[in-house]
């Protein structure tokens, strides 16, 4: 059985290399883009890494830009950069926690009043611990599965209405080509089984980041007929922040091979707006993409009976009927 998931790992692997092979010979694929000037965008997570170039590209081509950000001092100062580079005057920055559902409330609560219509939601933001001991978010979910998916399952919905109102439009899901090592209990998917990790301390991420794309899943078949659509993404291995809780061994051991094979954020962030504003893949709601193509070896695995009971399950756990 171990045996069996090592090898899987190493097709894995095997099958990145060959992908950002072809990306380094093919160059940036091409998308014929929408126009999207003046419309309006959310993208969580802005303050760095990927959420902060996709602001920028997004402001670049004339958008409403909420950047969505936890901590609202470094928002500005990311908004202020972008600013300087692009001239926007359509960029703003808005208090979002993730690991607390009453900021998530609170901010879309806001959001859906001043925007009646919204065109782009790209649920970015991501946290990604190696800690040996489970951490917690403020409602005492597992903090991966609620930061990155739970705050952003009730987020998606609270805004639904306002996003359906501007259809065409779209819901960008950025999730990891680690869901492909994912070991997801839909009975316990806080881990609490879990006392301490161990080897296995990517799970709770790795868990995190396949109800990412089960929730895409999910969410395009809910979806369908409201020319509202869907996808899930993994933006490839790139150099940003999210490594920083990492244990310093990892840290450098990660850093060598985001040296060796991985994606500048700028390079990364092309997935996202490949997702965001190709006219390529505007009626193919629910897929997974990776280096801007079809992630077919993460899509192959999910399963809609899986994506439909973890909907149920993470609407019992936002309380979103209530
Ligand atoms: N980099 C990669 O190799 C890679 C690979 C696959 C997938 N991804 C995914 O890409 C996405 C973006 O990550 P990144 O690589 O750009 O890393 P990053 O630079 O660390 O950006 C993560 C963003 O998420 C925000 N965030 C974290 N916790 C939050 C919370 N509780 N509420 C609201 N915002 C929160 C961070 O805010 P603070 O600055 O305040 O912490 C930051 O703005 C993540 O979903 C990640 O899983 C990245």
């Amino acid at each position: 059985m171990a045996k069996t998931k090592y090898l899987e790992l190493f097709l894995f692997i095997l099958e990145y290399l060959y992908e950002r092979l072809l990306r380094l010979i093919r160059g940036v694929e091409s998308m014929d883009e929408e126009y999207v000037e003046g419309k309006v965008v959310i993208v969580t997570g802005a303050n760095s890494g990927l959420g902060k170039v996709a602001a920028l590209e997004f402001a670049r081509r004339g958008c409403t830009v909420i950047m969505a950000c936890r901590n609202v001092q470094q928002g500005q100062i990311a908004l202020d950069e972008i600013k300087k580079k692009t001239n926007s005057e359509t960029l703003l920055v808005r208090e979002l926690d993730l690991a607390d559902l009453s900021s998530v409330r609170k901010f879309a609560t806001s959001i859906r009043q001043e925007f009646p219509v919204i065109h782009i939601l790209v649920n970015n933001a991501g946290v990604y611990s190696d800690a040996d001991q489970l951490l917690q978010t403020k409602d005492g979910f597992e903090m991966h599965m609620g930061v990155n998916h739970l705050g952003h399952f009730l987020l998606t919905n609270m805004l639904i209405d306002n996003i359906k109102r501007a259809a065409p439009s779209r819901i960008v899901n950025v999730s990891s080509t680690n869901q492909l090592i994912a070991d997801l209990d839909l009975d316990d998917i806080m881990l609490r089984k879990a006392t301490s990790l161990g080897f296995q301390n990517s799970l709770p991420y790795n868990n995190s980041k396949l109800a990412n794309s089960l929730f895409s899943l999910e969410l395009s078949r809910r979806l369908y007929g409201s020319e509202v659509t869907s996808y899930a993404l993994c933006p490839g291995l790139v150099q940003t922040e999210v490594f920083r809780n990492f244990s310093p061994f990892r840290k450098f051991y990660t850093k060598m091979n985001i040296l060796l094979f991985g994606l500048t954020a700028e390079q990364g962030c092309e997935t996202i707006m490949y997702c965001s504003l190709s006219k390529k893949c505007a009626h193919e709601s629910g897929r997974i993409y990776r280096f801007s193509r079809h992630f077919n070896s993460a899509m192959k695995r999910l399963e809609p009976k899986m994506a439909s009971r973890l909907w149920e399950i993470s609407e019992e756990l936002v309380q979103l009927k209530q």
